[in-house]
């Protein structure tokens, strides 16, 4: 397996450290890119002193228990538009955003490529490789949708960070795990991070 991951500096760390944590137990190698406003977003959410990308998947990999990782990852400079993923010569299976922000979704849907989270999701549109953004605003205003519906209309996939609750959930892992697992399903990657839905008898 081989991702681009983007934490962009939406409200909800929770969706992007539970993703990578399943990550981490999988094979692979993925390039991760963390905004500094996601590091900022971070922070609040887990008043916590993370100062750099590397402290971040650190966090991850230790906050619930401490995993060695299966998993590569290659952390890559939010600010190199230079990269060797900033081109399509290099090939990737899929570009995940989790959490997104409007202004990532923004920019993508214009055509902006001034970091390299916007500029892997720009190639990737391109390329026509799967592209997932897992935004987190409420409510959305009118543009937020047109540019959502932009991107869906481009090839890319909005995965809006709405767990689902008929699985009981009862932890606030729970429902990030929830939403890490509906982004490994649309990467055809088998996880166990939620059981299959099975309804159950009389109800
Ligand atoms: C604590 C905090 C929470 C935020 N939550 C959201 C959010 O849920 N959704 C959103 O679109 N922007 C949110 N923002 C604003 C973005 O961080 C801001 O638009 C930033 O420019 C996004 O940059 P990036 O997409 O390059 O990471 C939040 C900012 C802070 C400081």
């Amino acid at each position: 397996m081989r991702l681009v991951v983007g934490m962009a500096g939406s409200s909800g760390s929770i969706y992007g450290a539970r993703f990578l944590r399943a990550l981490a137990q999988m094979p692979g190698t993925s390039h991760l890119i963390v905004s500094p406003p996601a590091i900022r977003v971070f922070r609040e959410e887990y008043q916590t002193k993370v100062t750099k990308a590397e402290d971040v998947l650190d966090f991850c990999l230790t906050k619930w228990g401490e995993i060695h990782s299966k998993h590569t990852f290659l952390i890559r400079p939010h600010a190199d538009i230079g990269a060797d993923i900033a081109s399509g010569s290099n090939v990737w299976q899929g570009m995940v955003i989790v959490p997104s922000s409007m202004k990532t979704i923004a920019s993508v849907r214009a055509g902006l490529a001034e970091n390299l989270i916007e500029r892997c999701a720009d190639v990737s549109l391109k390329e026509r490789r799967r592209l997932i953004f897992v935004p987190r605003e409420t409510p959305y205003n009118r543009i937020h949708l047109q540019n959502m519906l932009a991107l869906d209309e481009a090839g890319a996939i909005i995965l809006p960070a709405s767990p689902g609750f008929y699985q009981n959930p009862t932890s606030l892992e729970d429902l990030g795990d929830f939403i890490a697992g509906r982004i490994f399903n649309l990467l055809g990657v088998e996880h166990e991070l939620f059981p299959k839905w099975t309804p159950k008898p009389g109800t």
